[in-house]
């Protein structure tokens, strides 16, 4: 059975690829959802599609199930196939409710003699049956039941076959279980089952993943392909066909007391029987009535094929050149970019928190920590359309509860990590062009309450310290705060961040002629500089001395300065009872070093150099930073170091950087990524990584590098224009990836940077690569935008501050970089 199934959906890939080999470009052909499946990359390998709110898995058992279903160890059970999922998450399991769970038959037929609990009914299952592609995922059970699904927008289908026997007696079973996969439910779950049609509804009270609250999810089930033999509920172990509806209480020990409901059939003999489930966060009414919208007859092909063309439109703008490389490169970087868009989720139309004006409603942004980075720029260039609903999406929740998203989950406000991320994520995107119905005024509101108001709960959006910040230019370590609450750490990784959130902002207000807000913002985004403490020094083991002197360290209210090893956090910490995350015991830089936060000043890299001792110095430190395994790749903060030597005129060290890491890190296998997936974070990271143009997010600057690829064309949905990027010389053992020369459209272009117009305006970039590092982009005025300017290199002075140009005024703001001596008496890089 399962090979045929296997065999059926091979054929049909074979089939479309074959045909339309000499007209379309396939990428769906290199796509392999099951990448970062297994391990901690917690990716999620089922049906979906791009942003949709169905994602239908089977889910097991394993330690890492985040997002349900987790490959390649055959030791682990599957508990039950759900419709509601995350993808690469920390933290808790993510949603996974309302599974569904077949048995072949009831022993004697007795009701009572199946297994119903989650822990006891589990099934091994076949590791080499598990076949997943876009909008399609199937296993067999262990009992030889085989299961595979789809699913429409908001809608799962799930298809069983039972083994035939040729027993006429045999009675199927599927029930449907009031869990999730923490086991979070809480008072009062309820099933009802009609025993007519079979229909079941109901719902459910759970924890989201990583935040304090609790939602309330309805589904929506309807069953097809065998006549009905009977139905009813379960409660723990015991189930009966007499009573049709359950209310039931969470119980007070342990897990919550199973639950939920069962249908029984007449052997459906060789006939699969489907399940159509859908879930609302507004009414099971609502879910009835999505998935009878969505998939009104069952129809599971028609549902793939509707589910493999959206992902289908939404890859095709990318075709790169498949000339002397090995497939598995396009594999990994068809199926990152696929993984930018399983998360976040568009749950437009099943917002119960507030009224609709007519905006869409995006969730599952966890944590825009990790999505700033590059994946929201990832699909700013890719999916304009979508990223502009993501941020009115934002914008709404700012206006109707009070603050922007910052680690959004399951309706809820998950824990910040540090700064006001979604103020980056504005700032790119209002720079990158998008204006499709964003109410861009309302945003820059949204961005400047972050920088001014501090909120009770800063735990989960806006930012804490705020009194501190603006009268100290630092969050001190053990700050005095009395207005705001939430984990008091992090006081070196939030200063770093609060300082680039307000640069951001800079940057909106000069766009938008607000010339006493960008001054006031510039200014504040020096604050960096005050926890930078030139003779703090670094050892390895407390013994072996790096030879680096000068780095980012905690300060007290009293300015007197605390002390934080610069390797704790990092890879290679010594100190075995490091606390790292969002523990109130945990370091002053969150999940990272003061070694990789060190780099972590986007916006003004000419200062960070300078203070780093020159072009020279900074690269020695950024070598050893990778070199030495401090950094960790599977981590978000050491995506932006893998090309800071584009600052330092040495653009050919970050493309053997990128090589250093792509593909050795990230391998197109279910255990082939560093760490968790972050909702795509990494997918995007290696897209952008392997198209040779890696952004600094916030800013209009895309990092030069050869992409992996001999050529590409991308054209824009924005405007339909297509951008291509060529490389000369193109070496696949990638040991010729040093530009030596390059042109766009035609005319020598020497920057190491290119904006966002090369793509929407359709431009054509042309590399000439060797084995090398070449003089190309290493000028002066080759050098990518930075705030303070750029002291120690060869080449013409051009002002390096492009948006500090469009008014002659602002140029009088960095005079207040004066002040800032006074609070730490720290070099005034602004010459
Ligand atoms: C499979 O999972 C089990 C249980 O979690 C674990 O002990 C074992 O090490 C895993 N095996 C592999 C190959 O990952
Ligand atoms: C899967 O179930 C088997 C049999 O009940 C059990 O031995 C095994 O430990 C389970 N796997 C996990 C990962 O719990
Ligand atoms: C697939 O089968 C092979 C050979 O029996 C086995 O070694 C391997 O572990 C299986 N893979 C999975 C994912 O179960
Ligand atoms: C067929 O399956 C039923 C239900 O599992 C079982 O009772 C019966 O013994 C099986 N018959 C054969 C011939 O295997
Ligand atoms: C759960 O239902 C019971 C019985 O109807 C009711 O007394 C109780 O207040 C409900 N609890 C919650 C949290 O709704
Ligand atoms: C392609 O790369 C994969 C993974 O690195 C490797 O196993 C395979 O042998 C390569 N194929 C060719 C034709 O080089
Ligand atoms: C530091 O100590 C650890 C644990 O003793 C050891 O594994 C590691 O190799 C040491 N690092 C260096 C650079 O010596
Ligand atoms: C500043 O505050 C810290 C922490 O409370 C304290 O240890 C230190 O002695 C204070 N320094 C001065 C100069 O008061
Ligand atoms: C780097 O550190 C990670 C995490 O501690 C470790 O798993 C890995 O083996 C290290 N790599 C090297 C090359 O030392
Ligand atoms: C590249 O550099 C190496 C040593 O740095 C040198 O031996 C070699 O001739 C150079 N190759 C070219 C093509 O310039
Ligand atoms: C400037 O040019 C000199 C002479 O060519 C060279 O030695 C030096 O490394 C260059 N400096 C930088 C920062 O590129």
């Amino acid at each position: 059975m399962v090979f045929v199934i296997v065999l059926i959906r091979c054929l049909s890939f074979i089939s479309f690829s074959h045909a339309q080999s000499t007209t379309l470009f396939d990428p769906l052909r290199y796509v392999d959802p099951l990448i970062g499946s297994a391990k901690d990359g917690h990716v999620f390998a089922g049906a979906t599609l791009p942003y949709g709110m169905a994602k239908a898995v089977a889910d097991t058992d394993s330690e890492e199930n985040q997002a349900g279903f987790v490959s390649g160890n055959d030791t682990y059970n599957i508990t039950g196939f759900s419709s509601m999922h995350d993808s690469g998450t920390g933290g808790s399991p993510s949603l996974g409710n309302f599974a569904l769970f077949p048995h072949t038959s009831c022993p004697n037929n007795d009701i009572n003699r199946c297994i119903f609990p989650k822990a006891q009914r589990k099934k091994a299952f076949d590791g080499n049956s598990t076949v997943s592609t876009p909008g399609y995922f199937a296993v067999t059970l262990a009992n030889k039941i085989v299961v595979d699904m789809t699913a429409s927008h908001k809608t799962s289908l799930f298809r069983f076959r039972f083994p035939n026997n040729g027993s006429t007696t045999s009675s199927p079973l599927i029930l449907m279980d009031l869990t999730d996969l923490q086991d979070s439910r809480q008072d009062n779950g309820s099933i009802s089952v009609d025993s007519k049609t079979g229909r079941m509804t109901g719902s459910g009270v759970f924890k989201p993943s990583f935040a304090a609250g609790t939602y309330t999810l309805y589904f929506c089930a309807d069953f097809q392909g065998a006549a009905i033999k009977d139905s009813g509920i379960f409660v723990d172990s015991r189930a009966s066909a007499v009573v049709k509806d359950l209310l039931i209480s969470r119980s007070i020990n342990g897990s919550p007391l199973p639950g939920g409901a069962f249908i029984r059939f007449h052997n459906p003999g060789d006939q699969p029987i489907l399940a159509r489930v859908a879930a609302s966060f507004i009414s099971s009414a609502q879910a009835c009535s999505n998935a009878e919208r969505e998939i009104p007859d069952f129809d599971f092909d028609t549902t793939i094929t509707t589910a493999e063309n959206a992902w289908r439109s939404k890859l095709r703008p990318i075709v790169v050149s498949k000339n002397k490389i090995n497939s598995s490169l396009l594999t990994n970087f068809y199926s990152g970019i696929y993984r930018t868009m399983v998360n976040p989720q568009d749950y437009t139309g099943e917002n119960p928190l507030w009224k609709s004006t007519g905006e869409p409603y995006f969730d599952s942004f966890y944590c825009l920590w990790d999505s700033f980075r590059s994946q929201i720029p990832f699909l700013t260039l890719l999916d304009p359309k979508e990223v502009s609903r993501m941020v009115r999406s934002m914008i709404d929740t700012y206006v109707h509860e009070g603050w922007l998203p910052d680690c959004r989950m399951s309706l809820n406000k998950g824990y910040t990590q540090g700064g006001s991320n979604a103020d980056i994520i504005l700032a790119d995107a209002y720079q990158k062009g998008l204006t499709e119905g964003i109410d861009w005024n309302r945003g820059y509101d949204a961005v400047v309450k972050d920088a001014e108001v501090e909120p009770f709960d800063w735990c989960c959006n806006g930012r804490g310290g705020l009194d501190s910040w603006k009268a100290l230019g630092y969050i001190p370590v053990q700050d005095f705060d009395y207005k705001g609450f939430g984990t008091m750490t992090r006081s070196i990784s939030r200063t770093l961040e609060y300082s680039y959130n307000d640069f951001v902002i800079a940057q909106m207000a000069l766009a938008m002629d607000k010339q006493a807000d960008a001054e006031k913002y510039i200014a504040r985004s020096s604050s960096w500089l005050n926890l930078f403490k030139d003779d703090t020094p670094s050892f390895i083991n407390k013994t072996i001395n790096t030879g680096f002197v000068g780095f980012f360290q905690p300060r007290y209210l009293n300015r007197t300065w605390g002390y934080q090893d610069p390797l704790k956090c990092s890879q290679i910490d010594d100190n075995p009872t490091s606390v790292c995350s969002l523990q109130n015991t945990a370091a002053e830089t969150f999940e990272s070093s003061i070694w990789e936060y060190s780099f972590f000043v986007p916006h003004d890299q000419a200062a960070l150099i300078t203070t780093f001792g020159g072009p020279q110095a900074f690269v020695r430190r950024l070598d050893y930073l990778h070199d030495k395994n401090i950094t960790g790749i599977g981590n978000e903060p050491s995506f932006l170091t893998v090309f800071q030597y584009h600052y330092a005129g040495r653009p050919g060290l970050s493309a053997k950087r990128a090589h250093f890491y792509v593909p050795q890190y990230f391998s197109p296998t279910p255990a082939g990524l560093p760490g968790n997936d972050d909702s795509g974070a990494m997918g995007s990271f290696l897209a952008f990584t392997m198209m040779g143009l890696f952004p600094n997010p916030g800013q209009d600057v895309y990092f030069i590098i050869p992409p992996f690829f001999e050529s590409y064309t991308f054209k824009s949905p924005a405007t339909g224009k297509t951008a291509k990027v060529r490389n000369i010389n193109f070496d696949p053992t990638y040991e010729a990836i040093y530009i030596q020369s390059a042109t766009l459209n035609g005319m020598p272009y020497t920057k190491n940077w290119i904006d966002h117009s090369f793509f929407t305006q359709g431009k054509e970039l042309v590399l000439t690569l060797g084995r090398n590092e070449s003089s190309w982009g290493t000028l002066l005025q080759d050098l990518p935008p930075s705030v303070g300017t750029y002291v120690g290199f060869n080449g013409t002075a051009v002002s390096r501050r492009p948006w500090l140009e469009r008014t002659g005024k602002i140029e009088r703001s960095v005079e207040f970089g004066g002040p800032r001596k006074s609070w730490g008496g720290v070099m005034q890089p602004w010459t």
